[in-house]
């Protein structure tokens, strides 16, 4: 397998080098409307923003950005396939302009001009983050009827161009049965609040380097792309900036292209591209991890897993996680300027530490044993996951979805294996 990824530089109000209905899935993050740090940028789109903020106009302003950014939500309809999803992650602003503190619902903007183009919106995601910002205390401290809410959130917006994707060939049923997800990630990462994006490993970026360019974590593109996609689609980034996004496509075996107006991250893209494969491989290998500590839990919890996927030979719970692979990254390479493609293996090298587990477990083992083994999964036990992604909590079923969020409970034969070990437990 092989995939392909381009970067142009260009602004992104045009996109005339993309093919109508290219794109499988849009991961974007725009510059955010009335925060300060995107001010010059907007100012270059279109110098009637200057004038409305030299004028403290904050609501002309407000309006004018957003209109700019419409243009890159026309040309983003139109390079979307039918079926295809958009993610955009948006914060409102606030802001004090002419002595008047309010709020600028950048989101709300974004979510009625793409419903408006046609754009079916789907429920969003609220990721949840923790700040020590000196505005905490926003307002008149203690003293009531004066004090602002901090704002610690921003959205995910999730849309859909036209109804559902169809999987026709018997090539694309394939490759949607290999980018499953594992059940325990579903219910973690379809919840509609991400309250810690932290993946396994932070980006290579210097922290620094990514607050300043107004990065998104590299676990926030990981995930949108694993869930809205499969193996070799498109992913388009519109606004790239560091190249998270591209990063994330490299890493999951999907193609993309990324638009970025400002060339001044051509290095740093290049620089992580550069190194993409090992920390792909960890982050693979950190998922695999974490699904057999969570098979593990369960087992001790007098749980079964119904099924066993055929490529890493471990149980999951759903029959739909039986094809699920990952294509380890070999290589990557920089063939043209903006241009990278990279090589996957077919074979889903991985050691599971579950068949140590039951090779070391003797058939008496102690409650204590047990607790020593659990120790060896310490750093990817379920106790660390939210309460909503651990085995025992079941979502709400809602009606698009119910048969899905269940655990399977059709009957399977199983490795021995994993009979010896559901008995031993
Ligand atoms: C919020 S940042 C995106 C950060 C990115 N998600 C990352 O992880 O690094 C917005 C980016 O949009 C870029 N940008 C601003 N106006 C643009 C335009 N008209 N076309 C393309 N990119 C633009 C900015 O230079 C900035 O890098």
């Amino acid at each position: 397998m092989q995939t392909t990824h381009k970067v142009l530089y260009q602004s992104a109000s045009s996109m005339k080098k993309l093919k109508s209905g290219s794109v499988d899935l849009v991961v974007t993050s725009p510059p955010y409307p009335m925060i300060e740090m995107w001010d010059d940028v907007f100012k270059n789109m279109n110098p009637a923003i200057g004038n409305a903020l030299a004028k403290e106009d904050g609501d002309a302003a407000f309006e004018l950005m957003h209109q700019f950014l419409d243009k890159v939500w026309n040309e983003m309809v139109r390079v979307l396939r039918t079926g295809g999803f958009a993610c955009i992650n948006i914060g409102d602003a606030t802001r004090t302009v002419h002595d008047h503190f309010k709020l600028y619902p950048n989101h709300s903007r974004i979510q009625s001009a793409c419903y408006k183009k046609g754009l079916t919106p789907l429920p969003a995601v609220i990721w949840r983050k923790q700040t020590n910002a000196p505005n905490k205390f926003m307002g008149s401290g203690v003293l009531p009827a004066g004090a602002y809410v901090t704002l610690e959130h921003e959205y995910v917006l999730i849309f859909r161009k036209g109804g559902k994707r169809e999987f026709i060939t018997a090539r694309d049923r394939a490759f949607r049965q290999q980018s499953a997800l594992f059940w325990e990630e579903r219910n973690q990462w379809f919840s509609d609040v991400w309250m810690d994006l932290k993946g396994a490993r932070q980006m290579l970026t210097d922290k620094n380097v990514r607050k300043r360019s107004g990065a998104f974590p590299f676990e926030l593109a990981w995930r949108l792309i694993n869930m809205y996609c499969v193996k070799e689609d498109m992913v388009l980034d519109p606004f790239l900036g560091t190249g998270t996004t591209m990063l994330a496509a490299m890493a999951a075996g999907r193609n993309s292209t990324g638009i970025e107006i400002d060339a001044n991250f051509k290095e740093i893209i290049s620089a992580q591209a550069d190194e993409i494969v090992d920390f792909a491989n960890e982050y693979i290998r950190e998922r695999l991890r974490r699904h057999e500590a969570f098979v593990m839990d369960r087992l001790e919890a007098g749980k079964p897993l119904k099924h066993v996927n055929a490529h890493y030979d471990f149980p999951v719970i759903m029959n739909q996680e039986k094809n699920l692979k990952f294509n380890p990254l070999t290589r990557v390479k920089n063939t043209d300027p903006g241009v990278w493609t990279v090589a996957y293996s077919e074979t889903a090298e991985w050691e599971s530490t579950l068949e140590n587990a039951v090779g070391i477990e003797p058939a008496t083992a102690t409650a204590a044993d047990r607790k020593n083994r659990k120790g060896k999964h310490q750093n990817a036990t379920t106790e660390h996951m939210p309460a909503n992604t651990k085995p025992d909590h079941h979502p709400i079923s809602k009606p698009d979805n119910q048969p899905d969020q269940q655990p399977d409970e059709q009957p399977e034969s199983k490795t021995e294996k994993y009979q010896q070990l559901e008995l031993k437990l």
